[in-house]
């Protein structure tokens, strides 16, 4: 319970009262280029409360649940005021103050210049309003998993609460409302890849399951003794080792597409390695741990006309690219929900069509027969074929209420905020002495991998968490990417479209301490 009165004093006093409240001068240093930040009136429950609130009083029946932007806006300002960069930077005044005239620009403390509600965005994610060692939580290991808006959330305890059944078996009511629960997400999932038909679409546990399926399967028919796969060195374990397994098994070659410096990949290498003994390209739409976004429209037609089949994975792309199975002609693209928005233990696999019907089964198990004897076993059609066994039918659920969120910001506004948020993030970065940032290609997702002269990199990622930024700090399962570096680990700060530039700001400030 909270009492609404103590946090409305508590705002008067920090911002001198009055709509739009106003930051005093004194919280933002002149050198910075703007005399005032204007917020816009605090948070919308507050704008519908202040005609009500008495000071003094409790109000029992406003939980922090209900309100969480109350506890997000005092911090925020309290965090703006207790950073003060001026003193803490002591960057030059100019290229810094191009920086926070960017921040100054936006509608509010966490509205975007893309058009995004950031703040409302951010109200429906419970998990982002809490402290963590006495600061505000900054969640920046988006690229590890993202957090859950409460319309995920809700749509899986609704389904537990309302629908819970095995699917496709039961003759009664709530089994016919889980099958339809289950494959409407297939649906959703068809809409946001743009695959032509729901069939093409099959439930896995994320990417690593999803890339295992196909290893297993296209392997098993396609790939002889001597023939070769093409992966990048930019890839994720994930798109690595099966591949290494399969290859192994069947007597095949790995060959790898190098990178630059800058952490692009080399297409004139690429074509070099493509031929006629190319029977599958397996290339990340974007890597994890230099976030380089791939010419993957240029590298899927490259390997098509020498016949080779793609797979690309979407594990790091999915959340934040527009994606369209048809138009890329892709042959598989899989991803994990838990990347966007959705639970853990729950992904998809695209698999066109002219390939699901010659790929063999994976797995076996129920589900995915037609008749079965001691003696042989027919097969469902796809996607059935290689779903084996009670599915994970809620967080199916769960990914699809995922999409339907994302959808409703929108992709292409998504995108263009994101990208506000790196070149800010990467701009001050750069002035950070002594750090380094690994990956730095003219195409890339919100990730910002970094060094810093004179600290490990586990020492720089238990500082940031104790300062509450949470980051990954590690070879991020990419370690020959990492490696073409000379590296074994980075901080990698990553960034999504409910992250703010004050959060940025926060990280630099850190660093700049550190
Ligand atoms: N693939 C995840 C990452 O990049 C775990 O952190």
């Amino acid at each position: 319970m909270i009492d609404l009165s103590a946090f409305w004093e508590r705002i008067q006093t920090e911002t001198g009262g009055g709509s739009p409240v106003s930051i005093p001068q004194s919280a933002v240093p002149q050198e910075f280029g703007f005399p005032t930040l204007s917020f816009e009136p605090p948070v919308a429950p507050l704008r519908e409360h202040s005609d009500r609130l008495v000071q003094g009083q409790t109000y029992p029946d406003v939980t922090a649940r209900q309100y969480p932007d109350l506890h997000a806006f005092v911090e925020n300002i309290q965090h703006n005021r207790s950073a003060e960069p001026s003193s803490l930077f002591g960057f030059p005044a100019d290229p810094l103050s191009a920086i926070f005239k960017k921040v100054a620009s936006n509608q509010g403390p966490f509205s975007s210049p893309a058009g995004l509600n950031v703040s409302r965005i951010r109200n429906d994610f419970p998990i982002l309003h809490q402290s963590v060692h006495g600061k505000p939580l900054v969640w920046f290991d988006n690229a590890a998993t993202t957090q859950k808006p409460r319309q995920v959330i809700e749509a899986i305890s609704a389904f537990y609460e309302r629908d819970n059944s095995n699917i496709h078996r039961g003759a009664h009511a709530l089994a016919a409302r889980a099958t339809d629960a289950y494959e409407g997400a297939r649906e959703k999932v068809q809409r946001y890849l743009n695959a032509g038909n729901a069939s093409e679409i099959v439930f896995v546990r994320g990417t690593t399951e999803g890339i295992n399926l196909v290893a297993n399967t296209y392997g098993k028919q396609y790939i002889q003794a001597g023939d070769e796969i093409i992966l990048s060195e930019l890839e994720h374990h994930a798109n690595i080792v099966p591949w290494q397994m399969m290859a192994k098994e069947r007597g095949a070659i790995l060959r790898v597409i190098p990178i630059n410096d800058q952490g692009d990949v080399l297409l004139d290498n690429y074509a070099k390695l493509l031929g006629p003994r190319t029977k599958i390209v397996a290339i990340t739409h974007a890597s994890n741990g230099l976030g380089t976004i791939l010419p993957i429209k240029t590298m899927i037609d490259m390997a098509h006309r020498v016949g080779a089949h793609v797979l690309v994975d979407g594990a790091q792309s999915v959340a934040h690219i527009p994606v369209d199975v048809q138009a890329l002609d892709c042959d598989f693209f899989v991803f994990s929900g838990h990347k966007i928005f959705a639970p853990t233990g729950i992904g998809a696999l695209f698999i066109k069509k002219s390939l699901q019907d010659i790929l063999p089964p994976w797995q076996g198990g129920g589900s995915m027969i037609k008749d079965v004897t001691f003696e042989s076993t027919t097969y469902s059609d796809p996607p059935a074929k290689f779903e084996a066994g009670t599915p994970n039918i809620a967080d199916a659920v769960g990914l699809g209420a995922a999409l339907d969120y994302v959808r409703s910001i929108g992709l292409p506004a998504i995108a263009t905020y994101e990208k506000q948020l790196l070149d800010y993030a990467t701009e001050g970065l750069l002035h950070i002495n002594g750090l380094t940032i690994i990956g730095t290609a003219a195409e890339k997702v919100g990730v910002t991998s970094f060094i810093l002269k004179h600290k490990t990199v586990p020492e720089v990622g238990r500082y940031l968490d104790q300062h509450g930024i949470a980051v990954r700090a590690g070879h991020h399962c990419a370690q020959p990417s990492l490696r073409h570096f000379g590296l074994e680990a980075t901080v990698r700060p990553s960034y999504s479209f409910y992250n703010t530039f004050e959060e940025i700001d926060s990280m630099l400030v850190a660093l700049k301490n550190l």
